[in-house]
């Protein structure tokens, strides 16, 4: 492998081969570390100069490793990394907003390029650590950030990049996608298939921002900010997870025709405004997200040149992110040979608001047990036309102990009606609960 190729040399930038150093080898690290290891000398080919992992930092260095490496590359002050002058490219792979973004600050700050699949870091500090990048002309790179093996990020801001992004929606978050999908296909438990996630290395170190949807809130931020060249604020977001599903819920969407999926939506408004929101949804079976099941993510683009482009992958684990990061450090190899790293900026340059939910205008599918005797369906009705919602269908499910248990499908309204309805309707003397509300998607 010869070294640097002639008349490639980057701008202040004359080196011989490309040290990296990497923060974190769990999950993703180990992913990472291990596919440069596997495909060393394909990659060098590629970008066209030899690479180094210089050192790699980690908390326990007893830990028994899913990769091998030489215990002396190991140290548990990330100091050696980020203020190590030989060191080109950190790797930030340690997860949360403390201390990664602190060190990411510190690795830009000393001139490094930053790749980081920290969807938490980048949804909630991005802007700050993207000045600063632009600041140096610096590569900050974060394809692993959304969706593990997707490539997304980098074709929204390249090659998809002349569209006018009408909307972007996405099952964006494997662990429970995988959950989702083993209750529907296997009547699986809840709590059995979150632990079997956990133990693919699909889960967050807090398993809560999966099934509480904060991941999903995190990458469709991301992704809505890319799409609409506007910042989003993490807490404009509206977000529901998965913990209300029941298996009812899910025989019912089915007998129904639909399938049940967190999904991530970022929607065009008007010039203005945008939706950006993350819940459970029911699609019908032949939406384009329907089949996507397991860890697998899918992510459907609308643009006004391109019309609809689908992307499908893996959206967790060790090898996808792995695969998203590996792809990243060698585009950073690339900008570094060519003198061209901090090409390309942060594009929110236009403010837009986030509608609110209570504003948007959705389906929605509604599940109540009643007591089981006339008259009960039309007390329900009258109260959802009062509130001006229409009614697409209704089904009388199980009977049992003189309850029934209702499910209804309404036609479009603002979820702000839905709520004053759902009001009247717990108050019903006939009513005994609402067991869910899920909205519904075309
Ligand atoms: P893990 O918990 O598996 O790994 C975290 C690693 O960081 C561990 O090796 C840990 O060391 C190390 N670490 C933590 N704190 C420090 C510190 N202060 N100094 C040095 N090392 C530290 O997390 P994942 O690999 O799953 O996730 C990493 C990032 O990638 C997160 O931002 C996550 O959101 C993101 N991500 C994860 C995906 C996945 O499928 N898991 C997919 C896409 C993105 P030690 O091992 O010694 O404890
Ligand atoms: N915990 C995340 C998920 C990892 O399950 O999708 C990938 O970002």
């Amino acid at each position: 492998m010869g070294g640097k190729m002639s008349g490639s040399a980057a701008e202040g930038w004359n080196k011989e081969r490309v040290e990296i150093g990497v923060l974190g080898l769990g999950v993703v690290g180990s992913g990472t570390v291990q596919l440069l290891q596997r495909n060393r000398a394909e990659i060098e080919r590629k970008i066209g100069i030899p690479f180094r992992i210089k050192r790699i930092a980690v908390r326990d260095l007893y830990k028994q490793r899913a990769v091998t490496v030489d215990r002396a590359l190991l140290t548990t002050d990330a100091g050696e990394i980020l203020d190590d002058p030989d060191i080109d490219i950190v790797c930030e792979l340690i997860g949360g907003v403390d201390p990664a973004k602190e060190f990411v600050l510190r690795a830009l700050r000393n001139g490094k390029q930053v790749v980081t699949a920290n969807k938490e870091m980048i949804a909630k500090e991005g802007h700050l650590l993207m000045e600063e990048a632009s600041a140096r002309s610096l590569d900050f790179q974060f394809e692993g950030s959304v969706a593990g093996g997707i490539p997304i990020i980098q074709p929204m801001k390249n090659a998809l990049a002349g569209n006018r992004v009408v909307e972007v929606m996405g099952i964006i978050n494997g662990t429970t996608n995988y959950i989702l999908t083993k209750m529907s296909q296997e009547r699986a438990n809840f709590g059995d298939v979150l632990r079997e996630a956990q133990e693919h290395g699909y889960a967050e170190a807090d398993p809560t921002s999966d099934i509480g949807g904060f991941d999903a809130q995190y990458k469709i931020a991301i992704l809505a900010s890319i799409a609409f060249t506007s910042r989003v604020h993490v807490q404009d977001i509206y977000v529901e997870g998965i913990t209300g599903i029941e298996a009812a819920d899910i025989e019912a969407a089915r007998e129904l025709g639909y399938v049940i999926k967190l999904v991530g939506i970022a929607r065009r408004v008007d010039d203005d405004r945008m939706q950006v929101r993350v819940h459970p949804a029911l699609l019908p079976q032949s939406h384009p997200l329907a089949s996507t099941n397991g860890v697998y993510n899918a992510v459907l683009v609308r643009g006004d040149s391109v019309g609809d482009v689908m992307f499908y992958g893996r959206g967790a684990g060790s090898g996808p992110t792995g695969s998203a990061v590996v792809g990243d450090i060698m585009d950073v190899c690339r900008n570094l040979r060519s003198g061209s790293t901090g090409r390309v900026a942060c594009t929110c340059f236009e403010h837009r608001s986030v509608q609110p939910i209570a504003e948007v205008v959705t389906r929605h599918y509604l599940r109540m047990t009643v007591e089981d005797r006339p008259k009960v369906l039309a007390a329900i009705a009258t109260v959802l036309g009062e509130n001006d919602i229409s009614i697409e269908s209704v089904v009388q499910k199980a009977t049992h102990s003189g309850l029934a248990e209702i499910v209804w499908v309404t036609h479009e309204a603002p979820s702000l009606r839905v709520v004053q309805a759902l009001e009247e309707i717990v108050r019903l003397d006939v009513v005994q609960s609402v067991a869910n509300w899920i909205r519904v998607e075309a």
